[in-house]
């Protein structure tokens, strides 16, 4: 027999559970994601007169409604830390994960954050191997990396994807790829401090950009990846960037697409269209 009064305490009980499971699940959907949009001058310009005009295209993008983040060359990364007023980011494009000492040729996080700079840029295909003669990072290396960039309280823009060779074999074998290269990182992933970018790396510099819907298909099944191996919260929160070719004329069909959440932009980015990527993810989102 149940005690008097105990059918209106689980009425009530139920009532409210109902209540804050409806309100975790709007919290959920206002958590819509922020664009974020990068732009990654690599190894340009090649003359510090230049620096000053690139500086003003990212200086002119409106951040209202968008993350912005710069990478300039390493030797030009303390002249631009503090020319920003708009928020853009600067951010690195490698660290090390040793800190400070007899490390030649290396800059580390703890450098950066002296500099003001919260932010950096592991993983860029460039440095897994696309050019040189050898690669300079690898799956372990960039996971350790990750590591110590979160461990000093840091963010990071974490790149991905996969060669020609590949993607030529179909969806399925890039999600492999994908997978294979997120296997290390999967339990750092922390949506607040980790970006994705996804770049093939046949569409970099080619000006070959996967269509809308590969790149949909992509970015989905990579965030499946992240929800199945890290959490379905990390990867309904994660920001998953395109890169590869984008512009001003292609951003709005890419953006228009509900898993593209922003851009890397190599070429485009050391244009005045840059602030026209970010105005097209921001009117998008
Ligand atoms: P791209 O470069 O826009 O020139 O193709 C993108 C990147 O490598 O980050």
């Amino acid at each position: 027999m149940p005690f008097a009064g105990e059918g209106a305490t689980s009425t009530s009980y139920l009532r409210i559970a109902g209540g804050i499971a409806a309100a975790a699940a709007a919290a959920v959907a206002m958590r819509a994601r922020r664009p974020v949009v990068g732009g990654n001058w690599k190894c340009n310009p090649d003359s510090m007169s230049q620096l000053d005009g690139l500086i003003k295209n990212i200086q002119a993008c409106d951040t209202s409604k968008c993350d912005v983040y710069v990478c300039p060359s390493p030797i030009h990364v303390a002249y631009c830390s503090d020319k920003f007023s708009n928020g853009a980011d600067v951010t690195p494009q490698n660290c090390n994960f040793t800190g400070c000492g007899a490390y030649t040729g290396e800059m580390s996080v703890e450098q950066m954050k002296d500099l003001g700079m919260n932010q950096v840029l592991i993983g860029h295909s460039e440095r897994r191997g696309e050019f040189g003669i050898f690669p300079m990072d690898d799956n372990t290396t960039l996971a350790t990396k990750l590591k110590y960039i979160l461990d000093a309280g840091m963010k990071c823009v974490f790149c991905i994807g996969e060669p020609k060779e590949i993607r030529e074999k179909g969806l399925d074998a890039v999600l492999a790829e994908m997978d294979v290269q997120l296997k290390q990182i999967y339990s750092l992933l922390d949506a607040d401090k980790v970006v994705i970018a996804y770049e093939p790396v046949w569409a970099i510099g080619t000006g070959l950009t996967a269509s809308p819907e590969d790149a949909q298909a992509t970015h989905k099944g990579i965030r499946e990846l992240i929800s199945k191996n890290a959490s379905a919260a990390v990867a309904d929160a994660i920001r998953i960037q395109y890169g590869g070719s984008a512009n001003a004329a292609n951003a709005a069909d890419l953006s228009a697409q509900p898993d593209i959440d922003g851009f890397l932009v190599g070429g485009a980015s050391l244009k005045p269209e840059f602030k026209d990527i970010v105005a097209a993810i921001s009117a998008a989102k």
